[in-house]
C-alpha cells in the first residue's frame, strides 16, 4: 500500500533519527569497551617496583620462607589448589560458579604447568589486581579481593615459600565458562564495581591484637567469601558475616549477635573451634568449614586465633531472629520405651537411628566421651542439629565426617549409599524432633534428593 504522502516525510525523518541514535549508541558502546580494555591494560602493567626491589634476594632466606609458609596457611591456599588425593598446591579443584566451571591452577614452581616462570611482579599483580601471566584476568573465585590487602612483603614471602616447594607437573582441565563470562578482560568491570583495591591499614584506635585479628580474618582468612551472601554477580554484598549458602551448606551467621550469630560463644570456644573443629556444646565443623580448619586455622598460633576471636566479637552484630543454634535440645527421654517396643511400632526414623547411629551417639543422643575431638559428640546443643536450616544436618548424615585435627583424625561414615531419600528424611526428622530445633521445617525426601545432587 502506498504511504499517504502527508505522513511520509515525518516517517523518513524519524527513521533517520533512529539510525543516528543507533549509530551513536554503537559508538558509545565501542568507546566504553575501549575504555574498559584500556583500564584492564593499565592493570597488566602494574608493578610496585620499589617495594619489590626492597625484598630482592630474600627468596632463599629460611626465615622469610617460613613466614611465607605461615601466611599461605592462614590464607588457605592449599584448600583450593588441591584435589582429592592430589599434591598440595598442584590445583585442579573444580569451582562451580553461576557462570560455568573454573579449575584452580597449579601454583607449584613447575615452569610448564605451574607458576615456575613467574616473576615477583607477576605474582604481586595476581594477588593485588587479579591479573595473571600475560595479562590474563583472573576470576574472583580466586580470593584476590581479600588478598589485595596484603603488603608486597607478605605477598613475596608467600611466593618465596611456594617456590621453595618441589615443582609438581600437573595439567589442570580447561575452564568451561559460558559467553559472555569467558571474556576475561571484562572481569575488569566487576573489579570497577566491587574490588576495593587497597592494602590493609591498621586502625590506630584499636589494640595491636585487634588489628592482627582484622588482618587475618579480612585479608588472609577470607571468611567473608563463605559467610557473607553474594549478589547475582557473585560479589559479597550481603550483611557482613551474617551467613550465606555455599555448595549446598549453610555457612552460619558468625557475627556477635545472640539472635542468630555466635554472640554467646566465649573467645576460648571460638579459638577451640578454629583449632580443632569442635567446641563442645557449640558446634563441630562439617562441610566446607572442614577444609578451612584442617588446611588453615589449625596451624595458626593461639595468639593469632585469639586475635581473630577478638576482632570477630567487635564487628556489628546482625540479628537473624533465632535463638542461638546451640541452645536447643536435650537427651531423648522416650528411648527406654522404644527399646522394649515391637519393631513395627517404632517409627521409621527411630528404627534407623537405633540401627545406624546409636552405637556412636548413644540411644539418648548423649554421645560417648567428653565431647573433645576424637570422641562421639552429643547430638543436642550443637549448630548442625539446632539450626533452623537443616541442610547441614542432612548433608552430614549423607556424607559423614572426615577431618584431620592436630591430635586425631575425626571420622563418621557417610550414609548416602545405604539410606534412600525417604530414609534420610525420616532419620533427619527423628534427630530434629529428639535433639533439635522445633521451629525447623521437616525434611522431605525431595529436599534430600536436591541436596544429594549438589555434590
Ligand atoms: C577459594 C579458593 C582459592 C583460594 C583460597 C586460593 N585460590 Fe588461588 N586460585 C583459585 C582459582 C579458582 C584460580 C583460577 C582463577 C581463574 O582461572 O581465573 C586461582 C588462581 C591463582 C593464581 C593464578 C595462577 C595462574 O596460573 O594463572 C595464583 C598465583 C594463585 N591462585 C595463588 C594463590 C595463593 C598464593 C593463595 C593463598 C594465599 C590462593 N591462591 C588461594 C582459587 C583459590
Ligand atoms: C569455604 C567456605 C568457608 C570459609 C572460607 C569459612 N567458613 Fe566458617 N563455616 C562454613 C560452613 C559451611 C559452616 C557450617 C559448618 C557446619 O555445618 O558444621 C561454617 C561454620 C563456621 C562456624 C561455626 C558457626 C556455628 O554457629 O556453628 C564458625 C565460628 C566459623 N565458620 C568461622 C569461620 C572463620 C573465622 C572463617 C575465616 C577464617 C571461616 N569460618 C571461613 C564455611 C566457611
Ligand atoms: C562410627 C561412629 C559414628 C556413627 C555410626 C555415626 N556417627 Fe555421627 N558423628 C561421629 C563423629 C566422630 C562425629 C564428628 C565429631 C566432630 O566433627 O568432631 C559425628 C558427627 C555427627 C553430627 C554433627 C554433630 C555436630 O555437633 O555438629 C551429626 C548431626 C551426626 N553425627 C549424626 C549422626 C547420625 C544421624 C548417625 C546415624 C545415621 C550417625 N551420626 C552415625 C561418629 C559417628
Amino acid at each position: 500500500m502506498p504511504v499517504p504522502h502527508t505522513l511520509a516525510p515525518t516517517t523518513r525523518a524519524q527513521g533517520g533519527a533512529v539510525v543516528s541514535v543507533l549509530v551513536a549508541l554503537f559508538l558509545i558502546g565501542l568507546l566504553v569497551l575501549a575504555g574498559i580494555y584500556l583500564l584492564h591494560w593499565l592493570d597488566t602493567r602494574y608493578a610496585p617496583e620499589e617495594a619489590i626491589a626492597e625484598h630482592a634476594g630474600r627468596a632463599d632466606d629460611p626465615e622469610f620462607i617460613a613466614r611465607g609458609e605461615y601466611l599461605a596457611r592462614a590464607g588457605d591456599c592449599i584448600g583450593c589448589h588441591i584435589t582429592e588425593g592430589g599434591e598440595p598446591y598442584a590445583g585442579g579443584t573444580p569451582f562451580d560458579t553461576p557462570f560455568g566451571t573454573l579449575y584452580s591452577p597449579n601454583i607449584t614452581p613447575d615452569p610448564e604447568t605451574g607458576i615456575g616462570d613467574w616473576s615477583d611482579a607477576d605474582f604481586v599483580r595476581a594477588m593485588h589486581k587479579g591479573v595473571g601471566k600475560e595479562g590474563k584476568r583472573l576470576y574472583p573465585a580466586f580470593p584476590y579481593p581479600s588478598y589485595t590487602k596484603l603488603s608486597v612483603e607478605d605477598t613475596l614471602a608467600i611466593k618465596a615459600y611456594l617456590f621453595s616447594l618441589e615443582p609438581v607437573r600437573s595439567e589442570v582441565p580447561d575452564n568451561q565458562l559460558r559467553f559472555p563470562f569467558n571474556m576475561r578482560f571484562a572481569v575488569k568491570v566487576w573489579n570497577l564495581l566491587y574490588l576495593d583495591e587497597e592494602r590493609f591499614q591498621p586502625d590506630p584506635q584499636q589494640s595491636e591484637s585487634w588489628n592482627r585479628g582484622a588482618f587475618l580474618v579480612e585479608a588472609l582468612g577470607h571468611c567473608g567469601d563463605c559467610h557473607t551472601s553474594r549478589n547475582l554477580l557473585a560479589a559479597t554484598t550481603g550483611d557482613k558475616f551474617a551467613g550465606a549458602d555455599i555448595e549446598g551448606w549453610r555457612a552460619f551467621n558468625i557475627t556477635p549477635s545472640t539472635h542468630g550469630g555466635i554472640g554467646d560463644w566465649s573467645a576460648e570456644e571460638l579459638v577451640q573451634y578454629l583449632r580443632s573443629g569442635i567446641a563442645p556444646g557449640r558446634a563441630t565443623a562439617q562441610g566446607p568449614m572442614v577444609d578451612v580448619i584442617q588446611y588453615s586455622t589449625r596451624f595458626l598460633t593461639d595468639a593469632d586465633l585469639a586475635a581473630m576471636a577478638e576482632y570477630l566479637a567487635s564487628i556489628p552484630p546482625v540479628d537473624t531472629s533465632e535463638r542461638p543454634r546451640s541452645a536447643w535440645g536435650e537427651p531423648a527421654q522416650d528411648v527406654v520405651a522404644l527399646r522394649g517396643a515391637p519393631a513395627e511400632d517404632k517409627p521409621l526414623g527411630a528404627r534407623l537411628y537405633v540401627a545406624n547411629c546409636a552405637s556412636c551417639h548413644d540411644w539418648t543422643g548423649g554421645g560417648v566421651g567428653d565431647g573433645r575431638a576424637g570422641t562421639y559428640p552429643r547430638l543436642f546443643e550443637n549448630s548442625d542439629v539446632g539450626s533452623r536450616q537443616t541442610a547441614n544436618l542432612v548433608r552430614t548424615i549423607m556424607h559423614g565426617v572426615h577431618r584431620q585435627t592436630n591430635e586425631v583424625e575425626v571420622f563418621m561414615p557417610g550414609f548416602a549409599g545405604m539410606l534412600d531419600n525417604e530414609e534420610v528424611a525420616a532419620l533427619s526428622n527423628y534427630v530434629i524432633e529428639q535433639f533439635g530445633n522445633p521451629t525447623a521445617e521437616p525434611v522431605t525426601a525431595e529436599t534430600v534428593a536436591s541436596l544429594r545432587d549438589e555434590e
